[in-house]
């Protein structure tokens, strides 16, 4: 409620100083009447539109109004008959509001007065000054100016100053009413020659006339932290009203008393993000400002003791916003824009808050000690003084019936500062494409917040300074990309940060850059060997788009190469010492004032060295190839390897990252030829290595070796020399490998064996040789059958010429076994996997499952070592031991 009151009186404060005053005394009729009906419009005054003068009176004042404002008035008459008859319609002009002092400074011979212009347009001012108490001195200008230099003043000498607004005619009911004394000691004394001039006349020592500013631009209303002490004082103005005063609200009950007294209060809301009762409040009944010694005005400092209700102490700040919120729910937009160096705001009051007239208080916040003025209008827009570098906080109220509707309001908080620049705007990317057309990519710092319905990049681009382009930048992107550019061509950019409102932008950052120059070139080897490459390019056109010389480039692994290629200079290089195998990279590029256009490339890949060796270990219908990688190079290696043999379709498979691989359901007694070539680097840069191939017969024979356990920890193994296994197309015996197992699925019996050693301290040991690298049991042609006990060795020191060792066995686990011969050709041919035959523990039955058997069948003292203990390692049972010793009698 408070917040109404205190609205509504700050309104009348300020429209009561409009008034029009209707004369229709022309148009008097005959008999009197009843009365007169005053009808106006816009309908915002007192007495309201549409009240009633007696039959007698022929004017009426109206106060309250809009200032500065054509009123259309239509008078009609109530017959004594009762019947109502139009007796005439005027145009008035309401009177427009007094200007708003804002500073005086002096020299010794010269003032300059600077105050905002009230409300409404074709304003003019009327500007009457003389020595005080020397009226007849008196001097008076009308100007459009509200910066107005008044010159010729005689230094030391106190002046009245008054200033009226005139709109059409109509004075302003209010004035500016204020002393300034000019600089120096004062020369001439006036009160002596005070008869000597009857009439208005100059002041003695008046020599130069007055002069008008005319760029308002060039004087910034001055920020008070800038003030320099000895020439601007803040001045306050002191506003005598021509009629009866005007008690505006905070002076209600104590101030009346002394309303004789002109005095003026200036508000200091606290601040504007902070809304507090307690107020500071600066009263000034002095009009007089000394241009060197400004007196600082005491500070008055609400005790809060006399309580709220005490007049003088209601707060005048600025309302919080969130109890404006509360009051008056949210508010619409004020839309600003700049029109003839004024600030221009629109609004847009809906259709049924049916508001007359709108009532608009702005605040410039930025003054350490912040005013505010406000206006009525009736218009739903309203211009006002442009406050640069200012941030303003702008109320518009809606007005009915001559009272603050709460219907709608706007609110806006506009910042009148430059935009801040970019910060790190810079040129990312230059690039021409294959079309020959230009682009420039530009990039900078985006800030933590930037609002886009309010600031918008302004980016401006040409060859020169001439032909320039421009473009917006609305949305928060990345970067910003000036396409369809000329190439090798200097561009100027100015980039610059600007408000979508006014005409305020940032400092424009200014980017000179070269754009990319084209190139037609191509890039094509000549001769790869697997350690060196030709590389050749074109001539590019400079017809077709001028630079200055070429670049080819080299990527390798110690070093890249640049290499500085003259126009004329031939154009093919080879480049030796490269990996085989690996892909390397080369560009050209045109270059221009230092500018490289894109690059044309070429991958090209050495060739790959081929595998070292292929060892094929051949089986029952299968051939497992094993083979060596000698690249070292990373280029992606992959081996394709194939199979011919007549009457038989060719297979091939293309691998990667392997060292082995298996071809099975292969014809008996057929020869095969394997081929295997390295391939390296991707796509159009794979390069392929010699072939490596083998050829072997696939043999028809099978065969699994016997096996048989000798105690716990050995097995004794038995094949015989089957011609159809140990094929001898493949080539005479070399070497049998006795191949131990305890876990096939692994697959992992290579074609170079591991040893004993290698396996003996692993969880699952998998294949190893427990036969001795040279050992051939069928040197002699008689010999038909071989056997091999496996486990019988010590192995207690590594012979440094025999790798392998016959290692003992682990207890209580199930071994496989297969034979393997090598050739002398390096040919492999093995048998089958044999199980243990006989054994007591058959293989897919669990360990506890089998000692619970034993549990079962024998008493503890039936066996050797005792009982057997869980998980002991050295176990031994009675069966398999007793098993054992029966077969080793029955094989030997
Ligand atoms: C208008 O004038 C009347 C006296 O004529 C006065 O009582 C009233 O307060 C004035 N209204 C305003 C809004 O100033
Ligand atoms: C201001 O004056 C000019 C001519 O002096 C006139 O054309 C224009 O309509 C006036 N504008 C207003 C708002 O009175
Ligand atoms: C504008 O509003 C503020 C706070 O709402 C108030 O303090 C100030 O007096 C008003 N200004 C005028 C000139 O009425
Ligand atoms: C543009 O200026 C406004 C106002 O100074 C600022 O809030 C905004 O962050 C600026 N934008 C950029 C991209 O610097
Ligand atoms: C060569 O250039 C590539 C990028 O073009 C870079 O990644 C590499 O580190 C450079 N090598 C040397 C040795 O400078």
């Amino acid at each position: 409620m408070f917040l109404l009151i205190f609205l509504l009186a700050s309104y009348n404060s300020i429209a009561s100083s409009s008034s029009i005053l209707v004369d229709f005394t022309s148009h008097a009729i005959q008999p009197t009447p009843q009365a007169y009906i005053i009808e106006y419009s816009p309908p915002v005054g007192y007495p309201p539109s549409g009240s009633a003068v007696e039959g007698t009176t022929f004017h009426s004042l109206i106060n309250g109004t809009i200032s500065a404002t054509e009123y259309t008035v239509s008078v009609s008459a109530i017959l004594m008959d009762g019947t109502r008859q139009n007796v005439g319609e005027l145009a008035v002009f309401s009177s427009p509001d007094a200007p708003t002092l804002d500073s005086i400074e002096t020299t010794e011979h010269e003032a300059t007065i600077s105050y905002f212009p009230p409300q409404g347009q074709n304003i003019t001012y009327h500007i009457e000054y003389y020595p005080e108490e020397h009226k007849e001195y008196s001097n008076a200008i009308d100007t459009k100016a509200s910066l107005v230099r008044l010159r010729g003043l005689d230094s030391g000498t106190t002046f009245r100053l008054r200033i009226r607004s005139v709109y059409q005619g109509v004075f302003s009911q209010e004035l500016i009413d204020s002393t300034f004394v000019t600089q120096g000691t004062a020369n001439y004394d006036y009160s002596s020659s005070a008869e000597l001039y009857s009439v208005r006349t100059l002041p003695p020592n008046f020599n130069l006339g007055l002069q008008t500013t005319t760029e308002m631009t060039s004087y910034e209303y001055s920020k008070e932290v800038e003030e320099e002490p000895s020439i601007t004082t803040p001045l306050v103005s002191v506003i005598t009203t021509t009629s009866s005063p005007e008690p505006s609200f905070f002076t209600s009950t104590e101030l009346e008393q002394t309303t004789s007294n002109p005095i003026t209060t200036e508000t200091i809301p606290p601040s504007t993000t902070t809304s507090t009762e307690a107020t500071t409040t600066v009263r000034r009944t002095t009009t007089t400002t000394t241009s060197s010694k400004p007196k600082a005005a005491p500070v008055e400092v609400n005790s809060g003791d006399l309580g709220e209700d005490h007049p003088t102490e209601n707060s005048n700040a600025l309302v919080d916003l969130s109890e404006m919120l509360q009051e008056y729910g949210h508010p619409s937009e004020v839309y600003l824009s700049d029109e003839n160096e004024m600030l221009r705001l629109d609004w847009e009051a809906p259709e049924n808050a049916n508001c007359e007239a709108f009532f608009v208080n702005y605040t410039i916040l930025t003054l350490s000690r912040p005013r505010s003025f406000s206006l009525a209008t009736s218009d739903e827009h309203a211009n006002i003084k442009m406050f640069p570098e200012h941030t303003l906080d702008i109320r518009v109220f809606c007005m009915l019936a001559g009272a603050l509707s709460k219907t709608w309001w706007a609110h806006r908080i506009a910042h009148l500062s430059k935009p801040k620049a970019l910060e790190n705007a810079r040129v990312a990317e230059v690039n021409t494409d294959e079309f020959y057309v230009a682009s420039i990519k530009l990039m900078w710092d985006w800030p933590v917040y930037h609002d886009f319905e309010r600031y918008k990049i302004v980016i401006s681009y040409g060859i020169g300074r001439a032909d320039s382009k421009e473009m917006e930048v609305t949305n928060k992107e990345e970067f910003v990309l000036l396409d369809k550019l000329e190439p090798s061509n200097q561009y100027s950019i100015s980039v610059r940060n600007a408000s979508t409102e006014l005409s305020l932008t940032s400092k424009a950052t200014q980017l000179e850059q070269v754009t990319a120059p084209i190139i037609s070139s191509t890039v094509y080897p000549g001769q790869i060997s697997s350690n060196s490459i030709n590389i050749n390019f074109g001539d590019s056109d400079p017809e077709q788009g001028r630079f200055d010389y070429y670049l080819l480039t080299f990527s390798g692994n110690n070093k890249n190469i640049s290499k500085k290629v003259e126009m004329e200079h031939e154009k093919s290089f080879t480049f030796t010492k490269l990996i085989p195998g690996k892909t390397y990279q080369f560009s050209v590029y045109t270059v221009y004032k230092g500018v490289k256009s894109r690059p044309v490339s070429a991958d090209i890949t050495t060739y790959p060295l081929k595998v070292n060796q292929l060892f094929p270990v051949v089986g029952k219908d299968y051939v497992v190839l094993y083979w060596d990688i000698e690249n070292f190079a990373d280029s992606d290696c992959r081996f394709r390897l194939s199979y011919n043999a007549d009457n038989i379709p060719t297979v091939s498979v293309e691998l990667k990252g392997a060292s082995r691989h298996r071809f099975s359901g292969l014809k008996a007694e057929v020869y095969y030829t394997f081929t295997i070539t390295v391939i390296m680097g991707i796509g159009q840069a794979a390069a392929e290595s010699e072939s490596e191939m083998i050829t072997v017969a696939i043999p028809k024979g099978r065969l699994q070796p016997s096996i048989h356990r000798q105690g716990s920890r050995e097995l004794v193994v038995g094949f015989d020399n089957d011609l159809s296994v140990f094929s001898l197309l493949n080539g005479s015996p070399d070497n049998f490998a006795i191949i131990v197992s305890d876990d096939t699925s692994l697959n992992d019996d290579n074609y170079e064996l591991k040893s004993w050693f290698e396996v003996k301290d692993e969880d699952v040991w998998g294949a190893y040789r427990a036969s001795p690298s040279t050992w051939n049991p069928f040197d002699s042609e008689r010999v038909r059958r071989a056997a091999f006990t496996v486990g019988t060795d010590d192995c207690v020191k590594r012979n440094l010429d025999e790798p392998y060792c016959n290692g003992i066995l682990r207890a209580g686990t199930d071994y496989r076994v297969k034979i393997r011969m090598y050739t002398d050709t390096k040919v492999a041919m093995e048998t089958d996997w044999g199980k243990i035959e006989g054994a007591k523990n058959s293989d897919d039955e669990e360990e506890d499952e089998e000692e619970e058997e034993d549990d079962r069948r024998f008493p503890c003292h039936m066996y050797l070592n005792g009982c057997r203990r869980k998980a002991a390692v050295n176990r031994l049972s009675f069966i398999p031991f007793i098993i054992s010793i029966l077969i080793t009698v029955l094989l030997f």
